[in-house]
């Protein structure tokens, strides 16, 4: 399953929205509409987001082939049409980088950055799945947060690649999603993901995990990023946070699964992340609200954070 690609001059995706009551898929032929399915989160997750930014330019190549400055400001609008994940913007920019060649070119160049993170899905799930077993021992019970499936990545995932993986090798004893408030990226997209795996799993509200973890219920934490910035400040879903805290506390491995195309070496530090909030509507009918969709686990809560191409032990003091 393929959850965003490019068909017959047009970029079809899964519609995150309706899940699980629907399996819908939208074919978005103009710029405006893959923004707006970017903001109201059809599509989403850092992986996906990257293909989304250099289809949304390949779009936009074809619609404004004559006109280099409509173009200029449609490439601009899909770079910057969420903050937070890095993929969005790079894919965007990667694409964007083919204008001279033509359309064709800029296609192409987006058809790779789909193909790069199909094939970074594979390796993260491999080399996750060997570390998560070699620091868990028996086969774990693992907490989840936010969705990181085919859904967040074109297809496998990378945090539920891992357990997709564990679980194909018989190396898994359990998972905890914890649904992610406000809107439930983990109760209907990670639940919807793990019923197709064929993998038996429990939805547990988001300020339940910790007390999970002190109770001796979870034996690691394994979730993806929108950002890694160059220190290992790893910026996620809101709740992630809290998570790495409970991990802590419990002295359970705390993991991160996200590929290279997430690691930004130009950003020092979360404290120079921009932070989507996406106003009250999500939250509450009755007044004012803070929205936070994202936050900032500092490095030193990090146990690991696994790529397509390395582990770095961030408890052993290794950086990004
Ligand atoms: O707001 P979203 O749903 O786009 O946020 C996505 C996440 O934060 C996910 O947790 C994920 O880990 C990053 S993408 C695999």
């Amino acid at each position: 399953m393929r959850t965003i690609d490019w068909v017959n001059g047009a970029v079809e995706i899964i519609d995150q929205t309706a899940l699980p009551g629907e399996e819908r898929v939208l074919r978005l032929h103009t710029v405006g509409e893959l923004i707006a399915a970017i903001q109201s989160l059809a599509v989403r997750g850092a992986p996906a987001l990257g293909v989304a930014g250099a289809f949304g330019v390949a779009l936009a190549a074809r619609i404004h082939v004559d006109d280099p400055a409509a173009l200029a400001v449609a490439v601009q609008k899909v770079e910057t049409a969420r903050p937070t994940a890095v993929n969005l913007a790079r894919g965007a920019q990667r694409a964007a980088a083919l204008i001279p060649r033509g359309p064709e070119a800029v296609l192409a160049e987006a058809c790779a950055v789909r193909d790069e993170e199909i094939a970074a899905s594979a390796a993260m799930a491999r080399l996750g799945a060997d570390l998560v077993d070699e620091l868990c021992g028996a086969p774990p019970r693992l907490l989840t947060h936010c969705n990181t499936g085919a859904l967040a990545a074109v297809t496998v995932g990378t945090a539920l690649g891992v357990v997709g993986e564990l679980h194909q090798r018989g190396r898994l004893a359990g998972v905890i999603a914890s649904e992610t408030r406000p809107l439930l990226q983990g109760a209907r997209l990670t639940s919807w993901e793990l019923t197709r795996w064929g993998i038996e799993h429990r939805v547990a509200v988001d300020s339940a995990g910790p007390f999970l973890m002190a109770r001796g219920e979870v034996d690691a934490v394994i979730l993806g990023a929108d950002r890694i910035c160059a220190n290992g400040d790893v910026i996620n879903k809101i709740g992630t946070y809290s998570h790495a805290l409970g991990a802590r506390r419990a002295g359970i491995p705390f993991v991160v699964v996200a590929p290279e195309s997430t690691v930004d070496h130009d950003t020092p530090s979360g404290a120079h992340v921009e932070i989507e909030d996406r106003g009250a509507a999500e939250v509450t009918a009755w007044g004012e609200a803070v929205n936070l969709a994202f936050d900032i686990t500092p490095f030193d809560l990090v146990t690991a954070i696994v790529t397509d191409r390395r582990v770095i032990r961030v408890d052993r003091g290794e950086k990004p």
